[in-house]
C-alpha cells in the first residue's frame, strides 16, 4: 500500500515503476481513502502501541493505493524493496530512503507474512477486483 504521503508527493508512479521492475506482478491496484475506522481496522495489530493513534489519523489523512502482488518469495523480496520501517536506518536506494519522510510518512506499507498478504488483499479487494 502506498502512503499519503507518497501519493500527495506524486511519487505513485515512481514507486510502481521500482516495484514492476523488482519483478513484481501487480495483481490488483487502486485509489482508496480509509476512513479513521477502516484505518483502525487494518492497523488493529499495533492497537497497543503508543503509535497507534497517530498512524490511524495520518493513514487516514489522504489517498492510498493499496496493491496485490505476486512474486516468488514475494513478502521477503518487497520488504527489501521497500527498505526498514524507520527512513533514517532505509538501505539507500529502497523505496523509504528515496521518498519516505518520516516513520509514520514512511510511503509504503508491505505485508509481513503470506497469511497477513490474503488478509490484507482481501481488506481492500472483492474477487472481481482482480485477475
Ligand atoms: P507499516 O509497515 O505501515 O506498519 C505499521 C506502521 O506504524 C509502520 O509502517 C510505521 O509507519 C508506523 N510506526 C510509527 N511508529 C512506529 C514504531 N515506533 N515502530 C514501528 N512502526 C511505527
Amino acid at each position: 500500500m502506498i502512503k499519503p504521503d507518497a501519493t500527495s508527493a506524486g511519487n505513485t508512479g515512481a514507486i510502481t515503476k521500482m516495484i514492476e521492475e523488482a519483478g513484481f506482478r501487480i495483481v490488483a491496484m487502486k485509489k482508496a481513502q480509509l476512513t479513521p475506522e477502516l484505518a483502525g481496522k487494518f492497523y488493529e495489530i499495533h492497537k497497543e502501541r503508543p503509535f497507534y493513534g497517530e498512524l490511524v489519523k495520518y493513514m487516514s489523512s489522504g489517498t492510498i493505493v493499496p496493491m496485490i502482488l505476486e512474486k516468488d518469495n514475494a513478502v521477503e523480496d518487497f520488504r527489501k524493496l521497500i527498505g526498514a520501517t524507520d527512513p533514517k536506518k532505509a538501505a539507500p536506494g529502497t523505496v523509504r530512503a528515496l521518498f519516505a519522510k518520516s516513520i509514520d510518512a514512511n510511503a509504503i506499507h508491505g505485508s509481513d507474512s503470506d497469511e497477513n498478504a490474503a488478509i490484507e488483499g482481501n481488506f481492500f479487494f472483492s474477487q472481481f477486483e482482480r485477475f
